[in-house]
């Protein structure tokens, strides 16, 4: 299997993660690259390194829980595979849960019935390590149980077992993939901003960096190049059809940790910092088992370095300066 010639459409696109799949997937010279984003946190900026390389990509500004709209851009557009990275986010879910929750789950149910109307050939759906919530055993391994905190969690997790079923009850091809936290350039920067950029910020205004808690509560931090890279390779392994799969390095990294290494590349070690309460529903530690990743398709995921988190740092640095 590889995505040479296929029309590929990609969910969410003009998003983080999803525009920098949409770099990594035109160096397999699909016939067709179909976007459809709302841009309610997406934008063009993001594509506009891809849409120099491919002046054809198509961007379309659509909800992708529109089940009829959906129908109509896959048949007009001859789409044999879905990327679906659309997704209201996790900080969203705390102002709006019914409305995230809606979305989230009518995105991944779209899919689900295109694929089982046999409108498309494979979906491979990004779910995430939310679904997990605090880690009952470490590492986390794709059989942990599921017990989200918040509704965007909550909505990962409804989407992967809807997808389960649909594989189960109707046979469809679909693939699940739940990367753990992603940092790099990209990142929205307004009121639902990631850390990374909300660092710089901070640094650039001279107040104080805010660390939910006492900081010790860990994620596995990757690089979303190095993430897009890898949706590609599990694309292209056969075995990896209708299963499961995180996305990670399996590196435990402390927020602490993080702020520390981020305030030295912006040369602002003392920068102060304050513990604020902690946020609701974060969970404490975050660490992936990515064996059944390298087993199934072999390849490893390295923890977010250095290098990546410099070119993270610059980005946000000049965008906000
Ligand atoms: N960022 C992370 O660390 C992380 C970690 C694990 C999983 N994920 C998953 O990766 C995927 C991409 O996340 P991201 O961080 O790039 O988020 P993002 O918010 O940057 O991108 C999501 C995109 O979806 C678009 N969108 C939202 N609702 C839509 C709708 N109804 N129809 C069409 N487009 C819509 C947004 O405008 C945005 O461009 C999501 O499925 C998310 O759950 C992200």
């Amino acid at each position: 299997m590889n995505l040479t010639d296929k029309s590929v459409l990609v969910t969410g696109g003009a998003g983080f993660i999803g525009s920098h799949f949409v770099d990594r997937l035109i160096r397999e010279e699909p016939s067709r690259v179909t976007v459809v984003d709302n841009f309610f946190l997406g934008s063009m900026r993001n594509l506009q390194d891809a849409l120099e390389v491919r002046p054809d990509i198509e961007v379309i500004r659509l909800d992708a829980a529109d089940l009829a709209a959906m129908q109509d851009v896959v048949t007009t557009h001859d789409v044999e595979v879905v990327f679906d990275f659309a997704v209201v986010p996790l900080p969203t879910s705390l102002d709006y849960p019914s409305w995230t929750v809606t979305t989230n789950v009518g995105i991944v149910t779209t899919f689900c019935e295109i694929a089982r109307r046999e409108m498309i050939e494979r979906l491979v759906h990004i779910s995430s390590s939310e679904a997990y919530g605090s880690a009952r055993y470490s590492p986390m391994d794709e059989d942990h149980p599921h017990d989200a905190i918040t509704p965007y969690a909550a909505s990962k997790s409804a989407g992967d077992h809807i997808i389960h079923s649909y594989v189960e009850t109707f046979g469809i091809d679909a693939t699940v993939l739940r990367p753990f936290n992603n940092v790099g350039p990209r990142q929205n920067l307004g009121s639902y901003a990631g850390i990374i950029p909300i660092v710089v910020r901070k640094v650039l205004s001279g107040e104080p960096i805010e660390i939910y808690g006492d900081g010790e509560q860990t994620r596995d931090i990757i690089f979303a190049p190095h993430t897009a890279d890898a949706v590609v390779k599990v694309y292209d392994e056969p075995r990896a059809h209708r299963q499961v799969l995180n996305l990670a390095s399996g590196v435990e990294t402390s927020m602490n940790d993080l702020v520390r290494r981020l305030l030295l590349l912006l040369d602002a070690p003392d920068h102060p910092i304050v513990h604020t309460d902690p946020r609701p529903g974060d969970v404490r530690r975050h660490i992936a088992d990515p064996r059944k990743l390298q087993d199934l398709v072999g390849i490893t995921i390295e923890p977010v370095s250095d290098q990546s988190l410099k070119e993270t740092v610059e980005y946000y640095r000049a965008l906000l300066s």
